[in-house]
């Protein structure tokens, strides 16, 4: 087999089911080095997001990867938070409570630590409201910049969003973050709801799941059980797992580079995103390879010695 190097990541996210299962994915990526997961509120509150990725990581037995708490609220008003999607826990699967803790470091300090100290070798990926990237970009000048490059899960291009007609939840969650960071100059690949939406597991396929390992057994009682909690509930789309699946391997997705503006003003619109001029630095995606993601999502329950290595 041919060496992969390792691609040193961090993770910044509101689990929540999706963010749940990106994690895990993350986990079993071989060439994957998780430096640490940051937390942020947005599906739920932040003490219990923070609390989730927690007991996520001592499940998977990565206690050595730091939890840094981020933000409990947007930089202006309150989360909504999503618990008629993820529970009122935000997984659908009760997990011990964690004995680990968060470290005292909040999680803008230790991003712009860990970037400062390995500048342009850590891949950032975004799966909740931008708002601890946005205070990064406050705080700490020219920090974002060192990363080697940045995936965003959030906003919905041109097409309806997922909270109102207009916007995605994670854009909505944080207007103001998200038109900070997609306007900051710092290159990033979008994982917009046009994209997310293009994956998707039904009821009949996650109950023919067939996990074969301990980290796919989670993900697939994870889905299983968001399918049970409400009988009407069709399809469970993959926009956290997908947003991970690109960072692992960016040729799974084709992106066209615009400028993307995020309304922050008018409140029908609130947290809308549209094109607003091109070329830019933000990264669309307008296309899905689904067979290469679900490739990667097959190879989260496979047997352990299929961990996989990545490229892109
Ligand atoms: C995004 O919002 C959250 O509910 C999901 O975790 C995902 O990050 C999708 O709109
Ligand atoms: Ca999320």
């Amino acid at each position: 087999m041919t060496d992969i190097p390792v691609k040193k990541v961090m993770i910044d996210t509101d689990p929540g089911v999706d963010d749940a299962i990106a994690i895990l994915m993350a986990l079993r990526f071989s060439s994957f080095q998780v430096l640490g997961l940051t937390t942020v509120g947005g599906n739920v509150p932040l003490a219990r997001g923070t609390r989730n990725a927690l007991a996520l990581l001592e499940y998977a037995g990565r206690t050595e990867i730091p939890v840094s708490r981020g933000s409990a609220l947007p930089i202006r008003g309150q989360y909504g938070y999503s618990f008629p999607v993820h529970g009122a826990s935000g997984l659908t699967r009760r997990l011990p409570n964690p004995s680990s803790r968060p470290i005292d470091q909040r999680a803008v300090d230790f991003l712009a630590g860990e970037l400062g100290k390995q500048p342009g070798e850590i891949l950032l990926i975004a799966l909740g409201p931008l708002t601890n990237l946005a205070n990064l970009l406050t705080r700490y000048p020219g920090s974002l910049e060192q990363a080697s490059g940045l995936v965003v899960m959030g906003g919905a291009v041109d097409v309806p969003g997922n909270v109102t007609g207009h916007a995605e939840f994670n854009f909505y969650s944080d207007p103001e973050a998200a038109k900070m960071v997609l306007s900051s100059g710092v290159p990033l690949t979008l994982i917009d709801l046009a994209a997310s939406r293009q994956v998707a597991i039904d009821r009949q396929a996650a109950r023919e799941l067939k996990p074969r390992n301990n980290l796919g057994g989670l993900a697939a009682q994870l889905l299983n059980n968001w399918f049970r909690r409400d009988p009407g509930r069709q399809r469970f789309f993959f926009h956290d797992p997908l947003a991970m699946a690109a960072a692992f391997d960016s040729t799974i997705v084709n992106t066209q580079n615009v400028q993307v503006a995020v309304e922050t003003a008018d409140p029908v619109r609130l947290g809308e995103s549209r094109i607003s001029g091109r070329p830019g630095l933000v990264g669309v995606v307008r296309q899905v390879d689904q067979d290469g993601f679900f490739r990667l999502f097959d190879d989260l329950m496979s047997p352990d010695q299929g961990a996989i290595q990545g490229h892109g």
